[in-house]
This record gives C-alpha cells, sequence and structure tokens, in this order.
C-alpha cells in the first residue's frame, strides 16, 4: 500500500471524473490520499471529499499565493474546520518566493499565525518552500521542537534536508524526483534517513517524468515510488511499507 501525502483532488480539472481518480489510484495500491488544502473553499472540498470516500484525509491551511487574503477571522474559520476528525495537518503553508503572488511580508506573516494554530491544536504542519529555504528555516527555528510536520515537494539543499530531518520533519518527494537532470535530489533521496521519506504527487501539477505535460493524479505515485525504490537500490515493496509507516506517523493516522 502507499500513501499520497499531498494531492488537491478538490481543484477543478478533477471535477469531471474525481470517482474515477480515486478508483484508478485504489487500483494500484494507492489506497491513503491526503488533499491539502489553501485557502477556505479549498480546505472545506478538501474535508467534504475525506468524509465521502474511505482512506481520504484532509488538511486545512491558507497557501503563501493566498496569504494577502489573511486576517482573524480566517484563522478562526480555520480553528473550526479543524475540529473535524477527517482533518489530519494544518497547511499547506510557507513561502513562495518564486512567483511572489502575496507580498513577503503577508506571507511571513500568514505563515506565523499558522504555525502557532498547529502548535495550539498540536497538529502536524505541511510546508510549501520555494525560492524561500532561508526565511523558512528562520521562521521555523523560532518554535523550536514544538512544531513538526512535512516539507512538502522538498527543493532545498542536502544540507537542508538533514537540518530538517534532524529537528522532527519529514522530508517529502513529489515528481520532480523522476526528472533525469534532478541530481541533487536524488542525492538526497538516495541518502535521506529511510524514516524521513514521505511520497507524493502534489495533483494536478509536477505530473512526474513519464506522465510528463499531462494532468497528475494520484496512481502516478507509483513512478515517484519505483525511481525512490531504484535510487536506493530497495524493492518497491520495501519503500512501500517503510513510507506508509513514516505518513502514519507523520500524520498520527492509525
Ligand atoms: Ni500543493
Amino acid at each position: 500500500m502507499l500513501v499520497d501525502t499531498h494531492a488537491h483532488l478538490q481543484w477543478g480539472s478533477f471535477d469531471k471524473d474525481r470517482k474515477g481518480v480515486i478508483n484508478r489510484a485504489r487500483k494500484v495500491d494507492v489506497k491513503c490520499i491526503v488533499n491539502i488544502g489553501f485557502d477556505i473553499k479549498g480546505s472545506i472540498e478538501a474535508i467534504e471529499l475525506a468524509e465521502r470516500h474511505k482512506g481520504l484525509y484532509a488538511t486545512v491551511g491558507i497557501h503563501p499565493h493566498n496569504a494577502s487574503q489573511f486576517n482573524e477571522n480566517i484563522l478562526d474559520k480555520l480553528r473550526k474546520l479543524s475540529e473535524n476528525p477527517k482533518v489530519i495537518a494544518i497547511g499547506e503553508i510557507g513561502l513562495d518566493y518564486y512567483r511572489n503572488l502575496s507580498s513577503r511580508k503577508a506571507q511571513k506573516e500568514a505563515f506565523e499565525a499558522q504555525l502557532l494554530l498547529a502548535e495550539e491544536l498540536d497538529l502536524p504542519v505541511v510546508i510549501h518552500d520555494r525560492e524561500a529555504h532561508k526565511d523558512t528555516l528562520e521562521t521555523l527555528s523560532k518554535f523550536k521542537r514544538k512544531i513538526r510536520g512535512i516539507m512538502h515537494c522538498f527543493s532545498g539543499s542536502k544540507e537542508m534536508a538533514e537540518q530538517c530531518a534532524k529537528s522532527g520533519f519529514y522530508i517529502s518527494f513529489a515528481g520532480p524526483v523522476t526528472f533525469p537532470n534532478a541530481r541533487k535530489l536524488h542525492e538526497i533521496a538516495k541518502k535521506i534517513d529511510a524514516n524521513k521519506i514521505l511520497l507524493e504527487t502534489d495533483s494536478p501539477w509536477l505530473a512526474p517524468q513519464d506522465m510528463r505535460g499531462e494532468r497528475n493524479e494520484p496512481a502516478f505515485l507509483i513512478f515517484i515510488a519505483k525511481k525512490i525504490a531504484e535510487l536506493r537500490r530497495i524493492s518497491m515493496s520495501g519503500l512501500a511499507e517503510a513510507t506508509t509507516e513514516n505518513a502514519k506517523n507523520a500524520f498520527q493516522l492509525s
């Protein structure tokens, strides 16, 4: 069994065949899918999906792209939504200095407020960090060990991966690890502690090499799993077992 720890099946591009997408994933043993919130509407829709389908879970949070909408009222809404038993983390939250769709100031404020919320609720966090490695680490370091969670679609250095793993974070690999020229990521996937690896698709984005240009979906997680098993010279079943155990620990699933 495999766990897709990061997908957005609430996205409009799945409106026509969402059920088929979930069934295709189950057929290749991707039996657990965590749908990640990015704004209030996306968080509510992730919860609704989780309530309708076995093996689906949800996170709630405001993505750095949407940080300019963030305020106290939204924070209260997230707190309320997180009471739902299907909600297993706060996310995705963080910093994106690549697209800068919200000001850096707004991004930092939303990030810190949601880290505080995760701390208050004792929930793990799903971190989005794009070209903001230094500020992401700096913000997290303010919270010391009380914050735990996942570095989603990890894109930092080997040193950063080790530092995150040491402070209790999981390193999650998405489609880019399957790209032939992603040497830095290959190196990290080879060397990082086996008990810190997670797999994700980030559907509908970031399709793996064999499906590049297509809409991504959780069934394609097997391409990512295959690549990492190959890099680490272990069997697919060994990798599946380890990463499923890691996902259970990361999200405290039974
Ligand atoms: Ni995402």
